[in-house]
């Protein structure tokens, strides 16, 4: 594969898809322990046709971003907490944890190489970095692989969902629990069974999928790819709480940024009926940062939440202060940034 020349990006327009850039992080666990690991340049991935991988999908993932401050220098935003989750989701699919600080130095360590693929300040790029695990060892019989491989590349992105503009979704007639084929979400890895409904959405025009509870299908549960928040008539920030979403590390953050600007927060469940009708909402997440939702389709029935083309006063006070606090134009709760340069 070509590796990415700098020289062909442009920063402003760079969509949200993979680029082979020159380093990536690479780590193998063999023999019952994890080896030392090292950047490398090569961006194929070798496998046996017998790997676990292949056949039971024994992999998981994670997305984090590195931004440019206007000093130059660069943020990362919490990656511990996806430092911690990815052990959760090793440990869920049988995998071996690797060590949190590990992760996190070997994230700076990427960033880092790559560090000229860092989007300047102001172009709404970042750098997306996506660790990843998967099972390398042989399995007929359905067991837990021996050996594994842990990668970390970057990719240069733009916003995943453009900007602060509404986006429509729909109600997914499937259910998505089966994440992981675990029948729980909680932990990031083999999403293919939300891929029919994503396809099937995008194909109608939707930007994406909202999944409602897997038991009595009458609770929201999240998007595709971000955690659900209303903002309710009353002016409160409500989020779903439930037991088969991803732990978003935006959500968490979110309920403290509306703490802080006295919106009550609270996570509890939240009918379909009450989604329609409130004042305002949002998709978060890493890639979705907020994406605020024009309106919301249930068996071919239009809801339009506060606007189709204008984004919330709420949302958009919500917007302004993450995204100051993850390019450090604004103090954040301590711990909350990581600059590296
Ligand atoms: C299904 C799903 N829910 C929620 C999120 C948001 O999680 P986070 O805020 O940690 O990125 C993601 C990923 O971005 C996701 O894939």
């Amino acid at each position: 594969m070509m590796k990415q020349k700098i020289e062909d990006l442009d920063w402003n327009n760079l969509g949200f898809e993979y680029r082979d850039l020159p380093y990536r992080y690479e780590a193998k666990y063999k023999d019952g322990e994890w080896q030392e690991g090292k950047l490398v340049e090569d961006s194929t991935v070798t496998l046996s046709e017998g790997a676990e991988v292949l056949h039971y999908g024994q992999e998981i993932f994670e997305g984090l971003k590195a931004y440019r401050r206007k000093d130059g220098k660069i943020n990362l935003f919490r990656p511990d907490q996806n430092a911690h989750r990815f052990a959760l989701s090793a440990e869920r699919l049988a995998m071996p944890p690797y060590p949190e600080d590990k992760f996190v130095e070997a994230v700076k360590q990427v960033v880092l190489a790559n560090k000229e693929y860092v989007p300047p300040y102001d172009s709404g790029a970042t750098l997306y970095v996506r660790p990843f695990m998967i099972g390398t060892s042989q399995a007929l019989g359905v067991a837990a692989a021996t050996e594994y491989t842990l990668r970390i590349f970057a990719t240069p992105v733009g916003a995943y969902i453009k900007g602060l503009n509404p986006a429509a979704y729909k109600v997914s007639p499937y259910d998505r629990a089966a994440y992981a084929g675990t029948g729980q979400a909680k932990t990031s890895g083999n999403y293919a069974s939300s891929l029919l409904p994503s396809v099937e959405a995008h194909k109608e025009g939707f930007a994406d999928c909202l999944y409602l509870d897997p038991r009595e299908h009458k609770y929201v549960d999240e998007f595709g790819g971000a955690n659900f928040f209303g903002i309710t008539q009353e002016g409160q920030f409500v989020t779903p709480k439930s037991e088969s979403i991803l732990i978003s590390i935006t959500k968490k953050s979110l309920l403290e940024v509306a703490k802080r600007q006295g919106l009550n927060p609270v996570e509890r469940q939240i009918t379909l009926e009450e989604a329609f009708n409130m004042k305002e909402a949002g998709a978060m997440g890493t890639a979705a940062v907020i994406s605020p939702v024009g309106s919301i389709t249930y068996n071919d029935q239009k809801h339009v939440i506060y606007s189709e083309d204008k984004t919330g006063p709420v949302t958009t006070k919500l917007y302004n202060e993450l995204i100051a606090i993850q390019y450090g134009d604004k103090t954040g709760p301590e711990g909350w940034v990581q600059t590296i340069d």
